[in-house]
Order: structure tokens, then C-alpha cells, then sequence
């Protein structure tokens, strides 16, 4: 089926929001106030998920996608929006969560941190790997086919010398079994997951204010080191006191300056590698105020108990925080949370479980950590 739209504005998951007999389309890789014929690749109810077949008349905004990828590789979402415009569309869409799935009034104005790089920005990614085909890159859009990519335009360059080197490696010496590759940049090194021919598990490190992380490519670490120190300096503020939680601490991020502020900090993540670095992060650091626990933190929650806690940090996945947390971090009252989100869907849906229970919001800001993708970082202050 096809329709011709007016793409209204853009949602949170970054699609373009129209409307057309009834129906509500979303249109992918759509810019706002773009006039386009769509094809309707699926209907969900009173939803038609479109792609565009022709720009009728291009958005005041639109421009060109440099990429020779964009559309077809799965990474990138934002390239046809300048970089400014990819900013107030970010803004937009945490507002939209903030008034529509945490059904809040008023909304404390923020702004959104542009990442110094807008391109060659990346130090982590995941490559896709399909022997049958011989491609190796990212996925396409809405599909498990690997979209073969040569150069990615957001991949620090270091990052993309190590895409060729795999990407020459012979195939017989690509293991049978590799579907895919995390990578990883440090400040000398770059470390590969599962480790294969050449392409070692190197551990790195990052200095971000003063701090040391070491980790490697079987671990979370932030994907764009450019806006680490600011996003670390709003999310602990004038956080001190004397004891303090650090959910999904990941290799310490938080946790170090954490503990250099408060006297006893408990962090917890769940990936046992992770945890194992925090605790080294920790001990070189000789912070020895902290104590790091390997489990989810639901099942931390349901096990463990700690004493009054002044302030709780919580930088979770994706999916947010289970119900099991945001009722766990009620239970103790603290004075402060600071929330770490890169979803400002589930942050929304979290906060306003978080304002049920007594809390208020006290500040917002955003930091661009993903140019060229709707994706963002979100961070909310609470009080009680
Ligand atoms: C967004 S990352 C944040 C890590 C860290 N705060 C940072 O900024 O580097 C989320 C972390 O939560 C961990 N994680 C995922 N699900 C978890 C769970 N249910 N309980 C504890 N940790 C979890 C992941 O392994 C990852 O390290």
C-alpha cells in the first residue's frame, strides 16, 4: 500500500510521526515537515510502519545523508537532519517522554551537550559477521542481514583501521562459529571480543577527570569518550555524604568519584567481568571505601539489605530499571537519585513511578553521546 504524508514531528525511537485515513503512520528516517510517498511495510493495529519511497517536498531541514550506507545499514538514523537540527529533535523527543509517559506537567528546561565529533566519534561498536555471504558491518534496517560496510563515518579512525584489518583477514581465518565482534578503542590499544587470529582481548585504559578505567571489549563501556566528563559532573553534582548506591555500576564510571565523595559507596552490576574491573579500578585508584557486588540488582535487592542511604545512582540498560528497583530504591528513601538513562522512553516510564512515590524533579540535562542517531543520554535529578 502507499500513501502520500506530512511527517509531523519525530518520536522517541526516532521514527517521523504522520497521519493518513485514520491511521497513525510511522515513518522511518523521516525529517519533520517532510511531504512523502510512503510504503506500508506492516500494519499493527491502528499503526502503518512506512518507508519512504519519494521525497515530494523535502523538510526545510533535510539534507543530503553523506553516508553512501544510510538507509540500508541499521547503525545511523539521523543523517538526513543537520547536526543541530538531530539536537533540537533530541530535546524534543525527552520532552515528549517527559510530558507523555511520565504524564509530568512541567518540565525544568535542559539543553542537550553536542558531542565535540559529530563524525569518527565511536571507540565501541559491535561488527555483524556472515560467512555464507562473506559481509562483515552492521545490520540493515529491520532485518538480520548484514549490510557489508567498508568505512563507517562515525567509527574513530583508529576503530576503522581495525574494520579493514578484519575485513582482509582471510576467511579461513575467521572462526566458523564468529557471528559477531565487539570492539573496543582505548587510549592505546584496541581490545576485540572473542579474540581471534591477530585480534586479541587487549585490556585498555581511559582517563576521564583524573580517574583510570580499565576494561575491555567484553565490557560496557560508553561509546563516546568525548562527553564523559561533563556527563560525570552533572550526574554526581554536589552529591556527598555518607553513603551512597551505584546501580549498574558497569567498570566504575561513577563509582570512582562516587567514593572519593562519600564515605561508603555499594555498587552492583551484573556482568561478572565488569564487576571484576571495578573492583581493580577501585583498588588502584585506593579508594577503599567501596565495595562492588556481582548480581542483577533485583536479585541484590531482594537479598541484600543496607543501611540509610543518602544518595542512589542508577545508569540502567536500555529496558530501564525493573519494577523490582525503582520499589527497592523507594523502600530506602534516599534523599537524592540521580538517573543515568539513554532511553528517555523507559526513563519516562521509571520516573513516573519515581514522582508516585514522593520524588520531584529537580534538574535535567542531556548529553549528545550518539551524533547521527536518535539515540540520547539523559540525566535526572530527584529529590523527596
Ligand atoms: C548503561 S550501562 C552503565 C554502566 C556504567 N554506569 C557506565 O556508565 O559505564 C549498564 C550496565 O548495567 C549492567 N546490567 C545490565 N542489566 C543489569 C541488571 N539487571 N543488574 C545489574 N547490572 C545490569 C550492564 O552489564 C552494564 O554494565
Amino acid at each position: 500500500m502507499h500513501l502520500e504524508v506530512e511527517v509531523e514531528r519525530i518520536l522517541p525511537g526516532g521514527m517521523g510521526l504522520a497521519h493518513a485515513g485514520g491511521k497513525t503512520v510511522f515513518v522511518s528516517l523521516a525529517a519533520p515537515g517532510d511531504r512523502l510517498r510512503v510504503r506500508v511495510e506492516r500494519e499493527q493495529g491502528n499503526v502503518l510502519f512506512a518507508s519512504i519511497e519519494e521525497i515530494v517536498v523535502p523538510s526545510p531541514l533535510r539534507i543530503e545523508p553523506p553516508c553512501p550506507y544510510f538507509g540500508r545499514c541499521g547503525g545511523c538514523d539521523f543523517q538526513q537532519l543537520p547536526y543541530e537540527a538531530q539536537l533540537t529533535t533530541k530535546a524534543e523527543i525527552i520532552r515528549d517522554c517527559l510530558h507523555r509517559i511520565a504524564r509530568l506537567d512541567s518540565v525544568p528546561d535542559f539543553a542537550v551537550t553536542p558531542s565535540p565529533d559529530n563524525w569518527r566519534y565511536r571507540m565501541r561498536a559491535t561488527w555483524q559477521i556472515d560467512r555464507e555471504q562473506q559481509r562483515i558491518g552492521y545490520y540493515e534496517r529491520g532485518s538480520r542481514r548484514v549490510c557489508d560496510v567498508a568505512d563507517c563515518a562515525v567509527l574513530r579512525p583508529a576503530l576503522q583501521e581495525k574494520l579493514e584489518q578484519v575485513r582482509a583477514t582471510p576467511w579461513e581465518r575467521i572462526p566458523r562459529d564468529l557471528k559477531h565482534l565487539d570492539v573496543v578503542q582505548g587510549e592505546n590499544v584496541v581490545s576485540f571480543a572473542p579474540a581471534f587470529d591477530k585480534f586479541q582481548t587487549n585490556e585498555l585504559s581511559l582517563t576521564v577527570r583524573g580517574e583510570v578505567y580499565e576494561f575491555n571489549a567484553e565490557t560496557f563501556f560508553q561509546i563516546n569518550p568525548s562527553l564523559l566528563g561533563p556527563l560525570i559532573d552533572f550526574a554526581l553534582a554536589d552529591a556527598a555524604g555518607e553513603s551512597v548506591l551505584d546501580l549498574y555500576c558497569g567498570v566504575g564510571l561513577f563509582t570512582l568519584p562516587l567514593a572519593r565523595r562519600f564515605k561508603r559507596v555499594v555498587a552492583v552490576e551484573a556482568n561478572p567481568a565488569a564487576a571484576r574491573f571495578a573492583r581493580r579500578n577501585l583498588q588502584r585508584a585506593e579508594l577503599a571505601n567501596a565495595r562492588v557486588i556481582t548480581a542483577t540488582v533485583t536479585d541484590w535487592f531482594r537479598n541484600d539489605r543496607v543501611g540509610p542511604v543518602d544518595f542512589v545512582l542508577l545508569d540502567p540498560p536500555r529496558a530501564g530499571a525493573e519494577s523490582a528497583v525503582i520499589k527497592g530504591i523507594l523502600d530506602l528513601h534516599p534523599a537524592a537519585i540521580s538517573y543515568v538513562s539513554c532511553d528517555p522512553a523507559t526513563l519516562a516510564r521509571d520516573l513516573k513511578k519515581l514522582v508516585a512515590g514522593g520524588y520531584s524533579i529537580d534538574s535535567i540535562a542531556a548529553f549528545d553521546l550518539f551524533p547521527q542517531t536518535h539515540h540520547v543520554e539523559t540525566v535526572v535529578h530527584l529529590r523527596q
